[in-house]
């Protein structure tokens, strides 16, 4: 393995929909890194049933929600099938980043890190804690509220609210 400063990384995520969590940590990443791209994973077969938004959908929202949160321009967006590590090679990526929120999110986090190492061992996986004020967000929460007809405005930035309330059918 080289000594190479890791200079770009990597963000991924399902982002169905993306949250203020999510833009937290990648705020976080922006400060450690000169380089970050976000990878908006397609996970059609995640949970046997498909994301909410379609891949396409999920990229604009995440620009959409960057820009909205200003978010520094050394951010870029990219939609990826196949694995997060080939990603990471294609587009020079030297580490992926994610956020923890509780201990429930480590032995997932766990897996995944010990599964990409294997397979990819020149690629670091690093860990910001999220924000304390987020750390009960998740995407599929903000799914509920927003079909359940409930406010959604302090999980998301409005553009996504807006999204979202075109989604579920309440405009
Ligand atoms: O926001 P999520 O759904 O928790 O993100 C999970 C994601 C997209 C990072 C993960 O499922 C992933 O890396 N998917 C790409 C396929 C892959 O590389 N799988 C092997 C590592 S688990």
């Amino acid at each position: 393995m080289g000594h190479d400063r890791v200079g770009h990384v990597c963000v991924p995520g399902t982002f169905d929909p993306v949250t203020y969590g999510h833009v937290d940590v990648i705020r976080r990443s922006c400060r450690l890194f000169d380089r970050v791209t976000v990878a908006v994973a397609a996970s059609y077969g995640k949970n046997g049933t498909g994301p909410a938004f379609s891949l396409d959908e999920r990229i604009e929202m995440v620009e959409d929600a960057l820009a909205e949160c200003g978010i520094p321009g050394n951010t870029e967006v990219v939609g990826f099938e196949g694995l997060l590590v080939d990603l990471c090679h294609q587009i020079g990526a030297g580490a992926v980043v994610k956020g923890l929120r509780a201990m429930t999110d480590f032995e997932y986090e766990l897996q995944q890190a010990d599964l990409n190492n294997l397979m990819a061992p020149d690629i670091e996986s690093v860990y910001v804690m999220g924000s304390r004020d987020y750390g009960y967000i998740s995407s599929s929460i903000v799914r509920e509220l927003a079909a359940l007809g409930r406010d959604v405005s302090f999980l998301v930035p409005s553009c996504i609210e807006r999204r979202l309330a075109r989604r579920f059918g309440r405009v």
